[in-house]
């Protein structure tokens, strides 16, 4: 079992550490991850929340605007695994960080360098009157989210795009839709300038994204992962500490 002393001389022999997160990094900030137990695929079927039925059925998209304030990051503050990323990239041992989650915690932890592939909570976009192919092709209109649950709690159930009309949906990447150019775009940048990659807090289990750590692998970067528990991608890192990451990343 590797200890944690490993993983302080693991993170000292590498100049440029890219970080990849999942969700298991904020649970420590009160954020549900989603496949542990009491996750939010534990409380709702991600095969309902499809981009594609979100797009066909109002009832889809009531359900999904429920769970989007159900679990709203509203209050949650970074952790101290996610000031840890943030003083990395601070500190010039790290490019930044490429991130699953919705939350904004990591740009609230003060890192300035996010590739946030499945986008965010903190806003809703136009996704268009009828998108196909899991492409949204809105108009442009972005507001906060918050902008939606007013219009909820005003007595518009399903909120439209005050812009053309169009079906609005929170800026995230639901499964069924394609994910967006930029963050990938940042996240390939990320790598090339990094001679490792630390993967913090996910199950690795959720392709295009858990591609990324394989990428570093087959790259032959350093590969580190913190995790509470096994994953697929264990047999390819050099280390793997299981536990949680506040404790194990408190001040490193
Ligand atoms: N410290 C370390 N690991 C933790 C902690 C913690 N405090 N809490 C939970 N974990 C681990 C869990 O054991 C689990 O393996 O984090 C992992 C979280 O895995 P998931 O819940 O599957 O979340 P994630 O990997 O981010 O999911 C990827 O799936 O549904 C989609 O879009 C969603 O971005 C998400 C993607």
């Amino acid at each position: 079992m590797v200890t944690e002393e490993d993983l302080g001389a693991w993170l000292a022999e590498h100049q440029s550490v890219v970080v990849f997160t999942g969700a298991g990094i904020s649970t420590e900030s009160g954020i549900p991850d989603f496949r542990s137990p009491g996750g939010v695929w534990t409380k709702y079927d991600p095969r309902e929340l499809t981009f594609q039925r979100y797009v066909a059925s109002a009832d889809v998209r009531a359900r999904s605007w429920k769970m989007r304030r159900e679990f709203f990051a509203a209050g949650a503050k970074p952790n101290p695994a996610h000031e840890a990323v943030a003083r990395w990239e601070r500190d010039g041992r790290s490019p930044g960080v490429i991130t699953q989650n919705i939350d904004g915690l990591h740009a609230a932890a003060g890192s300035r360098s996010v590739a946030r592939l499945h986008g965010t909570a903190a806003e809703v976009m136009c996704v268009g009157a009828a998108p196909v192919g899991g492409q949204p092709v809105g108009c442009g209109w972005r507001e906060d989210t918050r902008w939606a649950f007013d219009a909820i709690d005003a007595g518009t159930a399903d909120p439209m795009c005050p812009s053309c009309g169009g079906l609005i949906k929170s800026a995230t990447v639901s499964f069924g839709q394609m994910m967006f150019p930029e963050p990938i775009e940042l996240a390939e940048q990320m790598i090339e300038e990094a001679d490792a990659m630390l993967v913090i807090g996910s199950s690795l289990s959720v392709y295009p994204a858990a591609g990324f750590p394989e990428i570093a692998a087959a790259r032959g970067m350093g590969l580190g992962i913190i995790n509470a528990e096994p994953t697929p991608l264990d047999h390819l890192a050099d280390v793997v500490v299981h536990g949680r990451a506040g404790e194990i990343l408190a001040g490193r």
